[in-house]
């Protein structure tokens, strides 16, 4: 069952979620580093590749995380999926010694991308790293929602959403109780929890060969709202 839950998941299509993407990304790494753009409002994923592979914009004489890690010291996603816990020690332990830059510290937008960077390429997103209790409510939800119980799925989803950790499950809970509520027939509930999954992870999709043409629609329509919002902001 626990298979079925992520795989399912994945089906979705967030980015890295499936082995396969992340290993796209991961062969894809060896590109040229990226220029600073000008002018333009990074996402935290941009703005950590900037920071991992360019020592101009970290401003410091250290080195870059690239220097070591795409060389002699690879990262691996086993190994860094293991240790999921305890990387934001680790990449604090790195840029203080390592890339000699200080200011960067968890909480600021820097860290945090230097994290979804790495979060992205290596697939960590799906690792699961919730209390087991959690984990146990949200297989149940998955399972009941499997069978068509939708009032039962949504009773163990939301008991779930509250005590969850990482924004990937979170987003990704929003979305089944969002699909759970339009099939209950409450759109206005549906839409709350569409939008909350957006706002929690821009990136989430939905696989249209799974789910009702009409839900599919309500969630993109949803999301393309919130996108062309945010946009409008940046101007
Ligand atoms: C001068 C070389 C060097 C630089 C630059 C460097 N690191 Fe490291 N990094 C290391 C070493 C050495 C380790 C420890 C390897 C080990 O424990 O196996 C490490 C470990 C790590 C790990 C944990 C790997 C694992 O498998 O547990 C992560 C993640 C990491 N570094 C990220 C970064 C990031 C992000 C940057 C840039 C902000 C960076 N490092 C810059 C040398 C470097």
């Amino acid at each position: 069952m626990k298979m079925w839950f992520w795989s399912i998941l994945a089906g979705m299509g967030a980015i890295g979620v499936a082995a396969g993407a992340g290993q796209d990304l991961v062969a894809s790494r060896a590109v040229p580093p990226p220029q600073l753009p000008k002018n333009k409002k990074l996402t935290p994923f941009e703005l950590g590749k900037l920071i991992y592979y360019t020592d101009e914009f970290v401003g410091r004489d250290g080195k870059n995380c690239a220097a070591c890690h795409e060389s002699k010291l690879p990262l691996r996603r086993d190994a860094l999926a293991k240790r999921k816990k305890e990387l934001p020690k680790q990449i604090q332990w790195c840029l203080a010694t390592r890339v000699k830059n200080e200011e960067i510290q968890p909480g600021t937008p820097e860290f945090d991308g230097i994290m979804e960077y790495i979060y992205t390429v290596y697939g960590l997103h799906a690792v699961v790293d919730e209390d087991p209790k959690v984990d146990r409510l949200m297989n149940l939800g998955a399972e009941l929602f499997a069978d068509g119980d939708f009032e039962g799925a949504k009773t163990y989803l939301e008991r779930a959403l509250p005590q969850l950790q990482s924004k990937y499950h979170i987003a990704q809970t929003h979305v089944m109780l969002g699909i759970v509520f339009h099939v209950l027939a409450e759109p206005e509930m549906a839409k709350d929890h569409f939008r909350m999954a957006v706002e929690t992870d821009p990136t989430i999709d939905v696989d249209a060969s799974l789910f009702s043409p009409k839900t599919v629609e309500l969630f993109y329509s949803v999301k393309r709202k919130i996108v062309a919002g945010q946009t409008e902001e940046f101007r």
